[in-house]
Order: structure tokens, then sequence, then C-alpha cells
């Protein structure tokens, strides 16, 4: 009852002998030891985390930072040239105004409106090894003669080492004319 009499008047301090007060200061110093790691490792720990976290967002934001070309539309020809029901083989050509794209100013390409309402332009490549495949109309498939690959009318690997459907192009149909993204594919396909 007494001690507590002592707390209410403030004279705490004084009624703590000399041996538990230096105890009580080591405390308090070991205490603020810790208080100062904790703050400096929560610290480096943020920085880590923010130094990891650095390539995880350079990552995330790698495709809008990376210079990306834009499409490259270039005609292909009239829509009424190619027949519904068919695939042909048409050439397309970059425009000399993009002098960088050597590699895709020529290349053949098939359209195919097997499906009459939706028209499909197929890279011509194999996507084995890149082979150029022919269309073989009576058999309804693309032959590829250099490991025997076959692929269906609609794109889809039948038979043979290809694995992956022939590539195909990004199309449109601007005022009667069907187009082409020469860089929906890869280069060189
Ligand atoms: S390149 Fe076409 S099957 Fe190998």
């Amino acid at each position: 009852m007494g001690a507590g009499a002592r707390f209410a008047g403030g004279t705490l301090a004084s009624s703590i002998d000399p041996g538990a007060r230096a105890v009580g200061e080591r405390a308090r110093e070991a205490m603020e030891r810790r208080t100062f790691f904790k703050v400096v490792l929560g610290a480096g720990g943020a920085a880590v985390a923010g130094l990891l976290g650095i390539p995880g967002v350079a990552t995330i934001l790698s495709p809008v930072l990376r210079r990306t070309p834009g499409a490259l539309w270039v005609p292909v020809g009239r829509l009424d040239a190619f027949p519904p029901g068919e695939v042909r083989q048409a050439l397309v050509h970059a425009p000399r105004a993009y002098p960088t794209d050597e590699a895709l100013r020529g290349r053949a390409v098939y359209v195919s409106r097997v499906d009459p309402h939706e028209v499909v332009v197929f890279s011509r490549s194999c996507t084995d090894l890149s082979c150029p495949v022919l269309w073989d109309a009576g058999s309804g498939w693309f032959l590829c003669p250099c490991h025997g690959g076959i692929f269906s009318a609609d794109g889809r690997p039948q038979a043979g080492p290809p694995s992956r459907p022939l590539y195909r192009y990004a199309a449109r149909v601007r005022a009667g004319t069907l187009e082409v993204d020469l860089r929906s594919v890869p280069p060189m396909l």
C-alpha cells in the first residue's frame, strides 16, 4: 500500500535503490540498441527489396519501354481477287519508305478464303525450319517439301515435325483492298 502511495506521489525514482536503477538503465540502453538495429535492418531490408524490385518493375514495363515499331500495313490485292472457297498465293512488298525493312521487302503469302466468311493470310514459312510450304488444292493441305510437314487448310499441323500452326498475318480490308501488317509475324518468315 505504501509503495502504491509513493508511485502516486511521483517519488518513484528516489525510492529505487541505486543497484536497481543501474539495472534499469542497462535495460533501457539495450532496448534503445535493439530499436536502433530494428530501424537500420528495416531500412536495409526495404532498400534490398527495392533493389530486387527494380528488375521486376523493368520486366513489367519493358514492353512499354522497349522501342516497338508500329504496324506496317501493305496491300495484298483487291479482296475480290481472292474467291471464296479458295487458297491463293500473293506477293506483298514493303514500301521503299522503310529502308530498314529490307528483310521484309517482298514475300509470298497465302490468302485463304476457305471459310467464305473469313479472310486469313498465312505466312508461307513452315513452322519447323521455315521452308516455304506449298498449297495443294487437290488434297486441301499445305505441304512442306523439306521434312514432310503437313498443315490443314486452316494452318494447323497435321503431320511431320511441325508442332505449331502456320503464322497468320494481322489482316484488314480497306476500301475493298486486303492489307496485312508485315510486322505481325516474325521477320524473315
Ligand atoms: S521445314 Fe517444314 S517440315 Fe521441316
